[in-house]
């Protein structure tokens, strides 16, 4: 068993509290958060230790969590003072490359980072996570299998950690629920019903080819009958510029993690 400690109790903390007590994890979870109030909720939600004072929590640390958002990430990394023992950190916030956190706090800290996603609340998460090539073979498993415990990790370089971030996000599934089931009320059905059918046609397909093994394209082959309405729909959703919406809104999010490794 060791100490966890996360730096920042929001959203993100949260979810990842919710997966690691579903996971009956055995680790001691310690938070710090300059909100008493969050601190309050989560000790009483997931029985953490709650720490308002910054480096006594990162004392107690074996892996260190930052979860706070990227414009706040030199603030508390700054108000660390020196850390004198080995320590693993792990920077969740978008876009904050490692070159960034270990100038920030350097040796004998020694950074990774993660992307998970508030799926991993449910154990159905994924996580990608990045590591320096200095970054000890023990280390990186008790990393891997922290994030582990509620759902899939998968490996990847930095280079590709923003294209992840961007591309792995809960928020499209829920924005297309959100604009089909909009669309879906506008053309004569009520709110739930809409919400339903929507659920159930954005989200049953996609599982049942994650869990089978047909391709996608067997699939699209499969639900879209020539000259049907499946087939009038998703072509006029292509020539309205479906794929360059999509293209844009990745070029956004691209273009905002740059910025967050600037600021
Ligand atoms: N949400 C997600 O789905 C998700 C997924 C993967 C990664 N991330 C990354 O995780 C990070 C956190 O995201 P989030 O959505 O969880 O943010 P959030 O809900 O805003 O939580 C951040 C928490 O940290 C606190 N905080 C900020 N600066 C602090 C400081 N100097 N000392 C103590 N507490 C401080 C904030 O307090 P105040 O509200 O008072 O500022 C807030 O309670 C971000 O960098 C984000 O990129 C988020």
């Amino acid at each position: 068993m060791s100490t966890v400690v996360f730096l920042g109790g929001g959203r993100i903390t949260s979810a990842m509290l919710a997966g690691l007590r579903l996971a009956k994890t055995r680790h001691r979870l310690v938070v710090h958060d300059r909100n008493p109030g969050k601190l309050r909720d989560l000790k009483k939600r997931y029985a953490v230790a709650a720490e308002s004072d910054l480096n006594s929590a990162v004392k107690q640390a074996d892996v260190l969590i930052v979860a706070v958002r990227p414009n706040s990430v030199r603030e508390i990394l700054r108000a660390i003072g020196n850390v004198d023992r080995p320590l693993v950190a792990v920077g969740l916030a978008a876009g904050v490359p490692l070159r960034v956190l270990s100038k920030l706090v350097g040796p004998p800290v020694q950074w990774a980072r993660a992307m998970p996603s508030p799926l991993c609340r449910s154990g159905r998460g994924l996580t990608a996570v990045t590591f320096p090539r200095t970054l000890s073979r023990a280390d990186r498993k008790r990393v891997h299998d922290l994030f582990a415990a509620f759902g899939q990790v998968v490996e990847i370089p930095e280079s590709r950690f923003d294209a992840f971030t961007v591309i792995y996000s809960c928020s499209h599934g829920y924005h297309a629920l959100a604009t089909l089931a909009r669309i879906g009320q506008a053309a004569g059905l009520d709110r739930n019903t809409a919400l339903l059918a929507s659920a159930h046609a954005l989200a049953d397909g996609i599982i049942a080819w994650r869990d089978g093994k047909d391709s996608l394209g067997t699939l699209l082959e499969e639900a879209v009958t020539p000259g049907g309405i499946a087939s009038a729909t998703v072509t006029q959703m292509d020539a309205a510029g479906y794929g360059r919406a999509v293209r844009e809104g990745v070029a956004a999010g691209l273009r905002r993690a740059r910025a967050n490794a600037a600021k």
